[in-house]
């Protein structure tokens, strides 16, 4: 996870996972900016430049960015806690090659090593809104490899509700 400025490009075909969050590397905001903006992903009135602020991983394929996660802090009433929202985007031309799975535990060790770091967040884990028609059986399981991320509960418009706890976390 660690980003030496000299290495090499991955080959073509290998994934290759980079940390973004809290990092402000011009590099990776740039190219996800590029990359959300080539494919039309970001909803309208979505600033990239604020959501290049919310990286928490990347992935590359050779020097091309094909997958991102990002997350936003935010309470969450019904766990009474805050949790960083994920989000995830794949480039259509890369979708089903496990970028997303390979994002998910690179994700969630940034996060809460930044939890750990950062008390005073009182950051309490992962969660998810999840569009189960993007998923496809992935969603019928009920907690999720790499992630951990486990079925909650519905929201009123039918998305999933996936919550990961930190091990770390205690509640108030
Ligand atoms: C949803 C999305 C992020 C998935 O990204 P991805 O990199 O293709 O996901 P992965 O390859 O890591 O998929 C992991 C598993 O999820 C399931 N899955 C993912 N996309 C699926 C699809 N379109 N249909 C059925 N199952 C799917 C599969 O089980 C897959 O594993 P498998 O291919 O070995 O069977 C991507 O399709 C995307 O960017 N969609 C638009 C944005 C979006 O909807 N974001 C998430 C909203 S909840």
């Amino acid at each position: 996870m660690a980003d030496p400025p000299d290495r090499p490009a991955a080959a073509p075909d290998e994934l290759e996972i980079r940390a973004a969050w809290r990092r402000d590397d011009p590099r990776i905001e740039a190219d996800a900016i590029a990359f959300w903006e080539r494919l039309g992903l970001l909803p309208p009135g979505t600033s990239p430049e604020q959501r290049a602020k919310e990286l928490i991983a990347v992935a590359y394929r050779g020097d091309r960015l094909v997958a991102v996660s990002t997350a936003t802090i935010e309470w969450f009433e019904h766990l009474r806690a805050r949790f960083a929202v994920l989000r995830g985007a794949t480039d259509p031309e890369h979708r089903r090659s496990r970028a997303q799975l390979a994002l998910a535990m690179p994700s969630r060790d940034a996060l809460e090593r930044w939890a750990l770091d950062h008390p005073e967040e009182k950051l309490a884990g992962g969660l998810a809104f999840v569009e189960t028609g993007e998923w496809g059986d992935f969603a019928r399981l009920p907690v999720w490899p790499q992630s951990d991320l486990a079925l909650v509960g519905y929201t009123k418009d039918g998305r999933q509700v996936r919550a990961a706890w930190f091990d770390h976390y205690r509640l108030d």
